[in-house]
């Protein structure tokens, strides 16, 4: 059975590796891991594919930046040509990039089954681009992977039929917990206790009235706590053009993007986490460590219902008032949601070779 599995941004890497391990375990699979080049820089790409043990990609379709039409076309019409020279037995998208959408709509067409994994997260915000890469994706999808059951609530309600869709759990977490005992902190003058920021949505770092808010009121936040901030190329640019004066670093530590393993680090040895990312929001609910998300609502509910997420939204009031319930101790932990053990991929593989793999005959390859 041959598995071609298509990867191209930051998020994508680790959902990718235990999946792949998962499957090089069985008897009888080929492997093919496909790089769109949705992320090129090396410390947006190279780093994680030596930290998580991710072969080379054997194919690198070298897409790159433009708007979101240029690279979903662009990714659509080189990966065309590659499935069809390769004609696997399957295909496995992860997440919610534009590279996801870009490989599913291409098989569906050339009616190859597609597995999506990571599907049903909905925030019901169609204004996020990554909203429309979930609902096309998972309508055009054969096998619904999902990590928690509001996954396959929401898309019983979408009309997905029930049987191709199955809970797995999340295999960020099987990343997680293989390479937590490995994590170590960057070479970087941290104090303690230090906050960790990432932020890289464009509803917050695309608007610079909402960009200077933020960063003004983390600032002054930094005189009580380190703010410790690994910076996504999107946000540097535009932190740029704010010229902002930051304090010195032992208050407010600018850093370039992290690798997967530091980024760990930083989270387990954070006070809290500051973040509009969806990978921090669960990882953080693993590791029990307080996250206030910069975001009016999440695709991942079970980090709030279950873990140790809050929704602050762009609301500075309620940072400064949660933000200071954590240096009081008071911040929020929660527990692991179910499935979220380290086992999702090993599921994977399971219903992917165990035969019970539901793709509607009409959607087979001829
Ligand atoms: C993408 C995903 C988002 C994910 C994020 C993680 C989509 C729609 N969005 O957003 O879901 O959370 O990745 O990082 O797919 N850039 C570089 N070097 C790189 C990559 C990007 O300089 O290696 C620059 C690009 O030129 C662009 C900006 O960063 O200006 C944004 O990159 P892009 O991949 O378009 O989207 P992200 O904001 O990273």
């Amino acid at each position: 059975m041959h598995f071609l599995h298509v990867v191209g941004a930051r998020p994508n890497f680790m959902k990718v590796a235990p999946v792949l391990r998962a499957l090089a375990a069985r008897p009888g699979v080929v492997q093919t891991l496909l790089h769109t080049g949705q992320h090129y820089d090396a410390n947006m790409s190279d780093i994680f594919f030596e930290q998580l043990g991710l072969p080379r990609p054997e194919i690198s379709l070298g897409v790159g930046s433009g708007s979101h039409a240029q690279q979903t076309a662009q990714i659509m019409a080189r990966f065309e040509e590659a499935v069809l020279a390769r004609s696997p037995d399957w295909v496995l998208v992860y997440g919610d990039v534009n590279s996801t959408v870009a490989a599913a709509l291409v098989c569906a067409k050339l009616r190859i089954p597609v597995a999506h994994v990571e599907a049903g997260l909905r925030s019901f915000d169609r204004d996020m681009p990554e909203e429309l890469n979930r609902l096309v994706t998972d309508q055009l999808s054969d096998l619904l992977l999902t990590p928690s059951a509001d996954g396959d609530e929401n898309l019983r309600r979408e009309g997905i039929p029930a049987a191709r869709i199955r809970c797995v759990g999340n295999v960020m977490i099987d990343t997680l917990v293989r390479l937590l005992p490995q994590a170590r902190l960057p070479d970087a003058a941290l104090s303690s206790p230090f906050a960790l920021v990432t932020l890289h949505r464009p509803s917050n770092v695309d608007e610079p009235e909402t960009l200077r808010s933020i960063l003004e009121t983390l600032i002054e936040l930094s005189a009580d706590c380190q703010m410790v901030f690994p910076v996504h190329p999107r946000t540097r640019r535009r932190i740029a053009d704010l010229g902002l004066t930051f304090p010195s670093p032992r208050q407010f530590l600018l850093l370039e993007p992290v690798g997967y393993l530091e980024c760990l680090a930083l989270q387990r040895s954070a006070l809290t986490v500051i973040t509009d990312s969806g990978g921090i929001q669960e990882e953080s609910t693993y590791l029990g460590v307080p996250c206030l998300t910069l975001r009016e609502n999440t695709e991942r509910p079970v980090t709030i219902t279950h873990g140790s997420n809050q929704l602050i939204g762009t609301d500075m009031d309620l940072l400064q008032h949660e933000f200071r319930k954590v240096l009081n101790g008071q911040g929020k932990r929660g527990r692991r949601p179910p499935l979220w053990e380290g086992r999702a991929s090993e599921r994977i593989a399971e219903i992917l070779l165990g035969g019970d793999a539901v793709v509607a005959p009409e959607r087979r390859a001829a």
